[in-house]
């Protein structure tokens, strides 16, 4: 008998040498990032192997380089500070475009390009682009390499702190080369930050461009990226593919990509229940996926905390995964008090973007301690002192950060298979009018919670409506398709598992205000105590009262023990005020009006429904 030896087997490669496979898909890779160099007329192509050994030769050559700042080992090992340039810190939704065929697929929400133009477009600008420059090709997963609800693709890119970032982010090497060579679809993904050198040009610490594209073309699975350096136009894995791609794909292939977080609930009967919730960015997906509950005997364990990717199951469940394998999430706010989880996570292993440095070669942000340092080198690499008037950290600062690091991360977090959810969470940043928590009646009417998502920027007076940002399933810049569609597929998606079988759905609110404009709810760990009360609900222990809007919790059934929290402003956090929710309901009908002929006509009745209720109420 033999044992199996596969080390020599694999030929000895060169750093950063092209992997060996006789296949025609493996050709059709080759072929395409032998068409993107001759484009962007790179100096060298590296072919990204996933190593450790070759992390590290990255992170070093960007040292080198001045791109990222060495923290202090001894408060923060292994983690490095990048300072983007002042123009290129967030997103571009304006600069962001949908080239599908027809127009119409793209829908009202989104900005639409031709694509035979947008192609053309793309060949002007990324002609050259990487001209002085290395071409790192990426293979990456989202979700654990060749699991059933994963995805592949590939992004090439010319700016290593993008490699090191997607690294984190998700998986990536030769495992995904050797899914391609098989055979598997994959995305095709590529990124250029728009900056050539010219021979014995002097490079800048973050190379960008003034003109920016982030283009998607959904019918042949193709995102370009041009001009930006920054997180979500950068990582082209995150929102464009995994979100805006995905969404497309789930929508031919039967299942649902998400902007949600995901975790697992463990009851002090040691049942576990699996919940997903969509909330707008800056909403509280990150501090819920991190929860520490303060009602005893509860647990909750992190499976993600800002994508959700969902399929029906052969059990007629809805399974569902985390196809990232890292947080990029939003420094500023995240404190000892307010998301101790995080803190704990980001020890070491991080790169950080646009916080301040501290003169001992650590980090800092606002909300991480309560008092700021006396001295500080802020985002833009100048001194500051509390007087300065201005945030040390970007307000849109970020940390990257592997989610193994996580010290509650659930054991079988990568697990292939997904897990069986159980509960989805509709949420947004409101004020007035949303209580605490509703029950959706059914799936339809859980759909039409998701559809008419928004969230206040200000908080308005008591009783009068502020101005309503509508973020439906908090999806609006991340619908690769038209926004009407999607709704549909939602519908759908309800009628593809088991009728007994499809996920609860609830509606919350951590964020409405007393007439004082102070938040009525403590929030944080103490949302655990509306989980609690979802969770009994669904096991059938307690009742709840129907209102025009769906079903609240009675109060008694709530656990409030050692909750900071009035009986007014309880009375407060529930209360349903017909006049001003029918107003909301014109503001629905205009924007559902938006959909034309796209928007399903279960939302319309759904949306008549309401009104009956509100008139008899
Ligand atoms: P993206 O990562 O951009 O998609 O956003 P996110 O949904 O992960 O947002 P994040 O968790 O970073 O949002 C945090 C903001 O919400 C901070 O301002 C928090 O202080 C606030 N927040 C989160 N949970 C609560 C809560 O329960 N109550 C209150 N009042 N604020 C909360
Ligand atoms: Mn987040
Ligand atoms: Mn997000």
């Amino acid at each position: 008998t033999s044992t199996p030896r596969t080390t020599h087997l694999a030929p000895v490669r060169e750093y950063g040498a092209a992997p060996e496979y006789d296949t025609p898909a493996f050709a059709a890779l080759s072929a395409w990032v032998d068409e993107i160099r001759a484009l962007t007329q790179a100096d060298r192509v590296h072919w990204i192997d996933g190593s450790a050994a070759e992390n590290d030769a990255l992170l070093h050559e960007l040292v080198d380089e001045g791109k990222l700042i060495k923290l202090n080992p001894e408060w923060r090992p292994g983690s490095y500070l990048a300072r983007s340039h002042p123009s290129d810190v967030a997103r571009t939704e304006g600069r962001t475009f949908i080239a599908s065929e027809k127009e119409i697929d793209a829908g009202p929400t989104n900005n639409w390009a031709d694509p035979a133009e947008m192609h053309a477009k793309m060949n002007e600008i990324f002609e050259g682009s990487m001209r002085g420059r290395t071409m790192y090709v990426v293979p990456f997963s989202m979700g654990p390499v060749g699991g059933p609800i994963s995805q592949i693709g590939v992004q090439v890119t010319d700016s290593a702190y993008a490699v090191a970032s997607i690294g984190i982010m998700t998986r990536v090497g030769a495992a995904v080369v050797r899914e391609i060579a098989k055979g598997a679809q994959w995305v095709r993904t590529v990124h250029s930050v728009g900056a050539p050198l010219a021979a014995g040009e002097a490079d800048t610490t973050w190379p960008c461009n003034d003109e920016k594209w982030i283009v998607h073309f959904p019918d042949t699975l193709e995102v370009y990226s041009f001009g930006s350096g920054y997180g979500g136009n950068a990582i082209l894995a995150k929102k464009c593919f995994a979100l805006r791609i995905a969404s497309v794909l789930a929508r031919d292939e039967g299942w649902m990509a998400e902007h949600m977080l995901l975790i697992r609930v463990v009851s002090p009967q040691g049942k576990a229940y699996h919940v997903a919730a969509a909330f707008p960015s800056a909403c509280g997906k990150t501090n819920l996926a991190m929860l520490r509950p303060t009602i005893p005997g509860w647990k909750v364990e992190t499976l993600g905390d800002d994508i959700t990717w969902i399929r029906p199951g052969a059990d007629g469940r809805m399974r569902a995964i985390n196809p990232e394998a890292g947080f990029f999430g939003v420094a500023p706010g995240t404190g000892e008090s307010t998301n101790v989880t995080a803190v704990e996570t980001l020890w070491g292993n991080t790169i950080f973007t646009n916080v301040a440095l501290r003169p001992d070669g650590d980090v800092w942000w606002e909300g991480l301690t309560d008092e700021a340092p006396a001295n500080l080198i802020d985002w833009e690499g100048n001194a500051w002192t509390p007087e300065s008037g201005s945030p040390a950290a970007h307000p849109n600062s970020r940390f990257t950060v592997s989610a193994a690091q996580c010290p509650q991360i659930a054991e079988d977090w990568e697990d292939p298979e997904g897990v069986p959810l159980d509960v989805i969470l509709f949420g947004g940043r409101r004020a007035t009018n949303v209580p605490l928590v509703v029950e959706a009646t059914d799936w339809s009417h859980g759909v039409f919670l998701g559809a008419t998502i928004s969230s206040e920027r200000t908080a308005a007076a008591e009783g009068t409506l502020g101005e309503l940002r509508r973020d439906p399933f908090a999806m609006l810049p991340f619908c690769g398709y038209n926004m009407g569609d999607y709704f549909a597929h939602w519908l759908k998606m309800g009628r593809a598992v088991r009728f007994d079988k499809a996920p609860r759905i609830f509606q919350v609110n951590w964020f409405r205000r007393g007439s004082d404009g102070r938040f009525l709810w403590p929030g944080f760990g103490d949302n655990a105590r509306v989980i609690d009360w979802i969770i009994r609900r669904i096991e059938g222990e307690v009742g709840a009262v129907d209102s025009p809007i769906g079903r609240l919790p009675k109060i008694e059934d709530l656990n409030l023990e050692g909750a900071d929290v009035t009986d007014e402003d309880l009375a407060e956090l529930f209360r349903v005020d017909a006049a001003s929710w029918s107003r909301e309901a014109d503001s629905t009908e205009e924007f559902f009006a938006t959909f034309g002929d796209r928007l399903p006509a279960a939302l319309t009745t759904e949306l008549a429904s309401l009104r009956y209720r509100l008139a008899s109420a």
